[in-house]
């Protein structure tokens, strides 16, 4: 007979580089598999499980939602929806929300209505970032520019330019009248925890207020509460026109959403944006939970552990100078910037029963549940700190 990963070898498109692990079930901040190991898992499903795995409160608010009605479509009025909403506004002091089923479909919504929004106005250019990560939709992939989810599948979206990330002469040199939007992660998750710089947000600030283009805040990994606010871009003090939100909002659900500033609130009419399952209420009721537990000490959290996290990796790096050669990231959205590939180490780490990911090559990227405590962190530290004795050892 064969195993599952034979099985899912002869059965599906062979696009992900998956760990040998088969799961049985996942609970907390843990993984079971069907072997029998307990792994730490400080992947969460990718920055998703903001909550840990199966969180009781989103369990029985889906079952709940669930046996009063799953699916109705966006022709009715659905309460879950307008909640959410309503939540979301308050949470980011922004005006409009439209819910989405995933990140990527966030970011096309946010390019249409930025386009809809510049066109009256000559404007229809995006400019977006090296080491961006949108999703990997058409409109999203025209914002990136790393060639391994590109190559041989274009051609892509004209009027889209990808430019230096931190970079400001470039900036400067590339935004006009013709920008429509510029887009960008405060923080780049995939592009391997690479903060964007105080100088950097503060110019696209004041090359907003002079070519009167719309701001796009990619929020779908750094955003729902990583980085100990809701949103990583108010750890500056800048307001964004357009937010991209997915991953951490959706408690395991699949949601996603865009908001954007009441200026924008008539840009689409009736019928001009839309999508079947986007806004679904079992969806809805799992990601009310995740912003009632971010705003009832998630986020509180999240600041704490993640300062003590820091210093961990701080020490890390000390005792292991000659491998690791920066620590990234804030809250709990952490990297380490090793000087070899980072892959190595995950394998390493699995054998220590715990699962982490690489990001950008090189970087180990560090997206643990938002309700960790220390005991976690110190677990983790500890697989760490072996691994990398182990790594060292072999060299
Ligand atoms: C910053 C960012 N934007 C967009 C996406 C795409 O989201 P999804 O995979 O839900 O389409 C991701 C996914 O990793 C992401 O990290």
């Amino acid at each position: 007979m064969l195993n599952l990963s034979e099985r899912e070898q002869q059965s599906y498109f062979q696009v992900y580089k998956r760990y040998p692990l088969e799961v049985d079930y996942a609970k907390g901040c843990r993984v079971y598999t069907t072997d029998g190991k307990v792994y730490l898992d400080f992947l969460a499903g990718i920055a998703v499980n903001a909550l840990g795995h199966s969180h009781p409160k989103v369990v029985e608010a889906v079952c709940t939602q669930a046996q009063k009605y799953m699916h109705i479509s966006n022709y009715l009025y659905q309460e879950p929806q307008v909640k959410i909403a309503e939540k979301l506004k308050e949470m980011s002091g922004l005006g409009r929300v439209f819910l989405t089923n995933s990140g990527t479909e966030a970011t096309e919504g946010a390019i249409k209505l930025a386009r809809k929004y510049g066109i009256d106005k000559g404007k229809t250019e995006i400019i977006a970032f090296s080491g961006g990560f949108h999703g990997r939709t058409y409109g999203a992939l025209s914002l990136m520019d790393k060639p391994q989810y590109k190559d041989g599948m274009g051609p892509y979206l004209s009027g889209m330019k990808v430019i230096k990330y931190n970079d400001i002469i470039e900036l400067e040199n590339n935004v006009n009248d013709a920008t429509a939007a510029v887009i960008l992660e405060f923080i780049q998750g995939e592009g391997g925890i690479s903060q964007a710089s105080n100088e950097f947000a503060n110019k696209i600030v004041s090359l907003r207020e002079k070519f009167g283009f719309l701001l796009i805040a990619d929020e779908i990994q750094a955003g729902s509460g990583r980085t100990g606010k809701f949103l990583a871009y108010q750890n500056y003090n800048i307001q964004a026109d357009i937010v991209t939100l997915a991953k951490g909002m959706g408690g395991g659900m699949p949601l996603g959403a865009i908001l954007a500033d009441e200026k924008l609130a008539n840009v689409w009419s009736k019928g001009m944006h839309g999508t079947t399952y986007g806004g679904n209420a079992v969806a809805c009721a799992s990601g009310l939970v995740v912003l009632d537990e971010l705003q009832n000490g998630v986020m509180e959290n999240v600041n704490n552990i993640g300062n003590y996290f820091i210093e961990k990796l701080h020490e890390i790096k000390s005792k292991h100078s000659d491998k690791v050669i920066e620590v990234r990231g804030s809250g709990l959205l952490l990297g380490l910037l090793l000087n070899f590939e980072a892959a190595e180490l995950v394998q390493v780490m699995l054998k220590h029963n715990v699962i982490s990911n690489a990001a950008s090559g090189s970087v180990l990227r560090i997206v643990p549940p938002l309700i960790i405590g220390k005991a976690e962190v110190d677990e983790f530290i500890d697989a760490l700190d072996k691994s990398l004795k182990e790594i060292e050892n072999r060299l």
